[in-house]
């Protein structure tokens, strides 16, 4: 069922890790020669980048290799975000960068794919002149015969958005792989509704892939040696499968076992959870397995009440303070971490404030914090005035991000002294005398190298020094 294909092989660059709103990553690969190539550029969340692993095997099936340099490739893709103003402005950008290219390589095609395809349809190819296709999230299987099309002179959109895709068939081929760690995706869409948020117009319906596929590709990727799976979705605690067969229903904590099980070597991560959504049950499974990894992202985005109903969270400051509560007490050493949104619709001083104190109550162990950005077609722009000044905005932003940066060095100093299980992943990035590893709690962690241990290796490190971003330590004798 799943479609290897040992010729391609991934490995990319991640620019930015550190900007969740606007990652980059180009693909590089090994050069096949004669073939048509494609180059593809990725912006935006995880599942962007899972996206384009799904986008790569498929072009791969069609006969297209893919190539690390956009001046020699055949077709350019850029994998698109929507979530704030920031990140359409960088795609745009790009696109000039990309006709230049298109001018000393005339053919070239451009495509669009992504959540900015979703959004704007064929307006794209009227704004952008150079752009010859737009590929919307649930359309990627018919990318190749837009290509053919656009191949043609024919310029090619499809952002049909579907009830039922999950490309739960499509072997995604792993790009800016480490060959340790690497993302599934186990749903597609987000029916929640948030107010300020584009999403779920731009990727359409909530619904979840077949249980046993998801097996299958933990399994495969185990086989090859990763060691690190990341569940993937818009807000995983919703996931449902109902196998049509027997009838049995599978939900998120039932299937986050069955991934544990897959071998007792294998970490398990996922990403996004929802508060109104993660249950005890959730917690529990988390509990009991030691490879599922002791970390949990729960973005609060807002904590005062009145402003968490604007943005229509179906969860209040209680209800979030109680989840909190409750990970802490079943999972004493769980690490979490949150999206915050400074400068909501008459989001007032005191209401800042009460997210202040939601990020010390909550000792979130990092957080990607962001002013808010209205998106046209949203909840919140239709219905509410984005009335906080651009000034002050910023200012409640700073505020954010100084106490967070506080309460993060804080959190980190904590772990000195303390021994961790790391995975392995690789040479760090300041000196290739070290390795960097992750611990359960998604910490980073740098250490000197030992003979014997190479990158998908388990090590036993202590930590020795915090910043407010990583942790330092040495590997003791386990
Ligand atoms: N403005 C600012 N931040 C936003 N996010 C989503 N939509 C917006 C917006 N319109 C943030 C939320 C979400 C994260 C992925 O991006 O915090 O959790
Ligand atoms: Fe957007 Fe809310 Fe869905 Fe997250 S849960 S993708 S913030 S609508």
């Amino acid at each position: 069922m799943y479609n290897q294909n040992p010729t391609l092989e991934g490995i990319g660059k991640k620019i930015d890790e550190s900007k969740q709103g606007e990652v980059f990553f180009q693909g590089q690969f090994t050069d096949q020669g004669g073939a048509k190539r494609f180059y593809i550029e990725s912006y935006g969340c995880q599942m962007n980048f899972s996206d384009s692993e799904i986008v790569a095997s498929i072009l791969g099936e069609a006969g297209f290799r893919p190539t690390r340099n956009m001046e020699e490739s055949d077709l350019i893709l850029i994998n698109t975000c929507s979530i704030r103003e920031k990140a359409e402005d960088t795609v745009r950008k790009r696109l000039r960068v990309f006709d230049k290219v298109k001018e000393g390589r005339p053919g070239t095609l451009v495509g669009v794919l992504g959540c900015m395809a979703e959004r704007l349809k064929s307006k794209f190819l009227d704004e952008e002149k150079l752009v010859d296709l737009v590929i919307g999230p649930d359309a990627y299987r018919d990318l190749p015969t837009l290509v053919a099309g656009a191949e043609d002179g024919e310029k090619g959109v499809n952002v049909f958005l579907s009830r039922e895709e999950t490309y739960a068939d499509i072997s995604p081929l792993r790009l800016d792989s480490n060959g340790v760690a690497a993302f599934i995706s186990i749903m597609r869409g987000c029916d929640n509704m948030c107010s300020f948020c584009v999403v779920p117009f731009t990727r359409g319906r909530e619904r979840s892939r077949d249980c046993f596929s998801i097996l299958a590709e933990a399994t495969d990727l185990y086989n090859k040696g990763y060691r690190e799976v990341t569940l993937l979705g818009q807000n995983v605690d919703s996931y449902k499968w109902e196998n049509p067969e027997s009838g049995q229903k599978v939900s998120f904590a039932n299937l986050l076992e069955m991934v544990a099980l897959v071998h007792p070597d294998l970490r398990v991560r996922f990403s996004t959870s929802h508060p109104k959504d993660i249950t005890d049950e959730v917690l529990h499974t988390m509990a009991k397995y030691e490879n599922i990894c002791k970390y949990i992202h729960l973005p609060v985005q807002s904590g005062n009440s009145r402003v968490l109903d604007l943005m229509n969270r179906t969860y209040d400051r209680e209800w979030y303070m109680e989840r909190v509560d409750a990970i802490y007490r079943i999972i004493p050493d769980c690490a979490i971490s949150s999206d915050i949104i400074a400068g909501f619709c008459t989001e007032t001083e005191e209401e800042h404030q009460d997210t202040l104190s939601m990020i010390e109550y909550s000792n979130y162990s990092m957080s990607y914090m962001f002013f808010y950005s209205e998106r046209p077609g949203t909840m919140a722009a239709r219905k509410f005035e984005d009335d906080i000044p651009q000034e002050v905005k910023k200012r409640r932003l700073q505020e954010i991000i100084r106490l967070q940066n506080q309460i993060s060095f804080k959190h980190n100093q904590n772990d000195i002294g303390k021994t961790f299980k790391v995975l392995i992943e690789g040479d760090s990035k300041r000196s290739d005398q070290d390795f960097k590893g992750r611990n359960s709690q998604n910490k980073m962690i740098v250490f000197p190298k030992k003979e014997g241990l190479k990158p998908g290796d388990y090590t036993t490190v202590k930590v020795y020094e915090a910043t407010s971003a990583t942790l330092k330590g040495n590997i003791v004798s386990e």
